[in-house]
């Protein structure tokens, strides 16, 4: 298993792009099976979720053609199977996305559960009740959800989530597209990539509107066709480099990103004290020097602070000047980074689903473990704050979900390296 080695105490400086969103590259990819001809995907992430995204296209017959530049073609007519197996599903939650679209396509679909995960039980009863209002017949058998359509197809319907889930709205919208006659889904999460995959879709054809609100109105077609699509900016990953600049004190400019689509994180991080520019496609923030205050956040669905952010918040937290408090409404057991940042002497206390961090100066190195992806960019931050050399392990959670990250780092003037294993 590849290890990251970091030596802290480096102000970061500079200039990198930021790469496509993984979490809308994802339910994209997915959206490929509800068309009848071939999709091109531009600006697709280089990451492990992708890669496994595209395993299991493979395992079902459709062989995406790859070009230099990562944009992938797919033709999903060649489909031989509709499983997708539990090898490939428990690496990757994300894996239910194929799901409506198979039910949709092709009339039916079994899809293995996804199970535990390092980050709370995580369950897919949003997924299943959301295509059955829309007909589809649903049984769980042998860690399995076995889907069938009704005869003639699925049909419109009304849902609404009880929980606001991101992946639950991809589903049943991307399902809704070829349902007959209307889909009102209510309580829809609203996040950005909810609406570049609506975009996707109307591009295929889809009849879509609002999405982006909670009220997402879907007026299904007979098909969906090809398109070339350029998947958006990832928000994570602007939000995680901006974060590790604040931490250290120092400078970053990231281009080829939105800064339209992070307004909850750029607002805390000038309550932090950074000095924030933007354009169009790029974001700039300034420290001067100077240490970060610490922030008090609270993680809700989109447009509110994103739980995807709040490991890195409580890296930055850990050094910053004054109490910061860190509340979780997502996820209940997302904290695993902050028992191995108190092992690099951060004073951090967890009550319940509340962290509270008193700012240290200076971290201190000390052998760390990644538990998730976001954990894993945090512990990066953390280490890049740290007196001596950090060695984190497990970072294949940190190539799931961030491109490069080492020298991106590297060319902010970060001193870091992966020693393979
Ligand atoms: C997506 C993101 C993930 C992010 C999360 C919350 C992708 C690929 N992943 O995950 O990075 O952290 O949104 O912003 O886009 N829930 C249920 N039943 C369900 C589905 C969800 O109870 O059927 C609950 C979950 O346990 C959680 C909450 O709903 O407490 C929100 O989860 P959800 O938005 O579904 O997360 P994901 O879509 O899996």
């Amino acid at each position: 298993m590849d290890k990251l080695i970091i030596t802290g105490g480096n102000r970061l400086d500079g200039e990198i792009r930021i790469s496509g969103a993984k979490n809308a590259a994802l339910p994209i990819l997915a959206a490929t099976l509800l068309a009848d001809s071939p999709i091109t995907i531009c600006n697709l992430p280089h990451l492990h979720d992708i890669t496994t995204m595209i395993e299991l296209f493979g395992r079902m017959g459709v062989q995406p053609v790859i070009d230099e530049k990562l944009s992938v073609e797919i033709d999903s007519s060649t489909i031989s199977s509709l499983v997708a197996p539990y090898e490939l599903v428990k690496t990757m939650r994300a894996s239910i996305l194929v799901l409506g679209p198979m039910v949709a396509r092709f009339g039916e679909a079994e899809v293995a559960l996804p199970g535990g995960c390092a980050i709370g039980s995580r369950p897919v009863d949003l997924h299943i009740r959301g295509l059955e209002a829309l007909g589809a017949h649903i049984e769980v058998e042998n860690g399995y959800i076995k889907a069938k359509a009704p005869e003639g197809g699925l049909r419109g319907g009304q849902f609404f989530f009880d929980i606001v889930s991101v992946t639950g709205t991809e589903n049943i919208m991307m399902a809704a597209a070829l349902a007959k006659g209307r889909s009102v889904l209510k309580n829809a999460a609203r996040e950005p990539e909810i609406v570049d995959l609506a975009n996707c879709l109307i591009q295929m054809g889809a009849k879509i509107e609002g999405a982006g609100t909670d009220t997402i109105i879907i007026d299904g077609v007979d098909r969906l066709q090809g398109t070339t699509y350029t998947v958006m900016p990832d928000r994570i990953e602007t939000g995680t480099y901006l974060v590790a600049a604040a931490a250290t004190g120092g400078r970053v400019k990231l281009k080829d990103t939105d800064p339209t689509i992070l307004e909850a994180v750029l607002s805390k991080l000038q309550e932090a004290g950074a000095d924030i520019q933007t354009g169009d496609d790029w974001i700039e923030l300034n420290m001067h020097g100077k240490r970060p205050k610490a922030v008090n956040l609270r993680t809700a669905p989109y447009p509110a602070f994103p739980t995807d952010m709040q490991a890195q918040f409580i890296a930055m937290n850990a050094v910053a000047e004054g109490q910061g408090t860190v509340i979780e409404t997502i996820f209940e057991n997302r904290f695993m980074h902050v028992l191995e940042m108190q092992r690099m002497g951060a004073k951090i206390q967890i009550e319940g689903n509340t962290a509270i961090s008193s700012g240290v100066a200076l971290l201190k190195a000390a052998p760390v473990m990644a538990t998730d992806l976001r954990a894993s960019a945090s512990l990066v931050i953390a280490a890049l704050m740290a007196e001596g050399d950090t060695l984190i392990d497990r970072i294949y959670h940190i190539d799931r979900g961030y491109e490069c990250i080492e020298e991106k780092m590297q060319l902010l003037g970060a001193k870091i390296r992966r020693i393979p294993g």
